[in-house]
């Protein structure tokens, strides 16, 4: 069965909005996806009925609250193919990101091998700490993965890698980056930003140590998120966090840590973040994983083949189709608008909601020596007319 777009709409409270008289064409999930009714119901429940402190209280409602908590990290461990006490939770990939490179106690002596690629927060997390190489860049913007062998050395401890770039929409080869890492001992984390909410997930099957995704991607509440850390790793890691909720015992001069994922959510965690975004995850799983993996395969398709048709319009990433999810970066033809007068512009005049800019992936652009590119990203929401209307609207400004 595939799914049925317009029904789906009709979940968002959002896509009813009106911009200059135009329907909404929401193509900027990449950057934030709309949230499903189901997700502000989700939210709406825990304030109106069992507001309470997770894993503290004891009244009725802390307890409710604490059920609903530990529920939600059921719910997000099916969605990623882990079990709940691998499940993290976080305020999205950056905060993960900086969560691991404290676990691994990462420091100048260590090396993380990375991509230029990389959205920022997969990159300066590293290099806060670390030494980081990276992988040298095609002419089209995609890493080169194979070579990793040359790169890497006895020093690097970590590889960190898109699971789909925010900019070129493409797949990384995750399976054989985790093979080649793991023969060699090399942990390995993998930013799921982009690809949570399009393609089916199975931490087994990436062979990843750590995978992150942020829940304002896949129509949860921003500043949720989660890490998934594999099971084995989970008490060797370093303390990172400390606070209240990830201690069993605190005495004068000592502490006990709790073990398991609960030793890095130290503090009240997002409780409303949680519960929006398994609300979120749940409701893709009803949809079914695999129609919104479909569905996401054939808007890629129509994005590409559409924008790839756009006189002096160069389209970044792979033209393996089945490689890409539906997100394209274009760059425009020059002498003519620059890519945010031309997404202002949709947004106005034609209610096209597209991103503008380098994307938060400064070392990808400068090593292509573009100053902007424009960026168009499509979610379960949007369908083959979305796509039209924008791509009309683009030969209009661009003409
Ligand atoms: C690939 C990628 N990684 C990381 C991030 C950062 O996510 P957050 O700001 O939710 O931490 C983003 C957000 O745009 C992204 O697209």
């Amino acid at each position: 069965m595939s799914l049925d777009s317009k029904a789906v709409r009709r979940e968002f409270a959002l896509l009813e909005r009106e911009l200059g008289g135009q329907p909404l064409t929401y193509l900027d999930s990449a950057s934030t996806a709309p949230r499903p009714r189901v997700v502000l119901a989700a939210i709406g429940r825990y304030h109106a009925e069992f507001t309470g402190n997770v894993h503290r209280g004891v009244h009725a409602l802390a307890s409710e609250a604490s059920e609903a908590f530990e529920a939600a990290r059921h719910v997000v461990a099916a969605h990623l193919g882990a079990t709940p006490g691998e499940v993290v939770f976080t305020a999205g990939v950056t905060d993960a990101a900086n969560l691991v490179a404290d676990a691994l106690a990462l420091g100048p002596e260590h090396e993380v091998v990375t991509t230029q690629v990389e959205h920022h927060s997969n990159l300066l997390p590293w290099r806060k700490r670390a030494t980081v190489r990276t992988l040298p860049t095609r002419d089209d913007g995609c890493p080169e993965f194979d070579a990793l062998e040359s790169v890497c050395t006895p020093r690097t401890r970590l590889i960190a890698v898109h699971h789909v770039s925010n900019v070129l929409g493409t797949l990384a080869p995750i399976e054989r980056i985790t093979a080649f890492a793991r023969a060699r001992g090399i942990r390995t984390f993998v930013d799921g930003a982009q690809s949570t909410g399009h393609v089916p997930l199975d931490m087994r099957r990436l062979g990843c140590d750590f995978f992150a995704f942020s829940g304002h991607k896949v129509g949860g509440p921003a500043g949720s998120g989660a890490l998934f850390v594999r099971e084995a790793l989970l008490d060797e890691l370093a303390t990172a966090r400390v606070g209240g909720g990830m201690v069993a015992r605190v005495r004068d001069g000592d502490c006990e840590w709790r073990s398991g994922a609960a030793r890095f959510e130290a503090g009240t965690p997002n409780v409303e973040g949680v519960l929006g975004l398994a609300a979120a995850l749940a409701w893709l799983a009803r949809l079914g994983r695999e129609d919104v993996a479909a569905h996401s395969a054939l808007l890629a398709r129509q994005m590409y083949e559409q924008c790839a048709r756009l006189p002096g319009v160069r389209v970044l990433g792979s033209t393996q189709l089945e490689q890409r999810t539906p997100l394209v970066s274009l760059v425009l033809p020059a002498g003519g608008l620059d890519a945010q007068s031309v997404a202002r512009t949709l947004s106005d005049a034609f209610g096209v909601l597209v991103s503008a800019g380098q994307h938060c992936t400064h070392p990808l652009h400068e090593r292509l020596e573009l100053d902007a590119t424009l960026r168009a990203s499509a979610w379960i929401h949007n369908d083959e007319g979305d796509i039209e209307r924008f791509v009309g609207a683009l030969r209009g400004l661009i003409a």
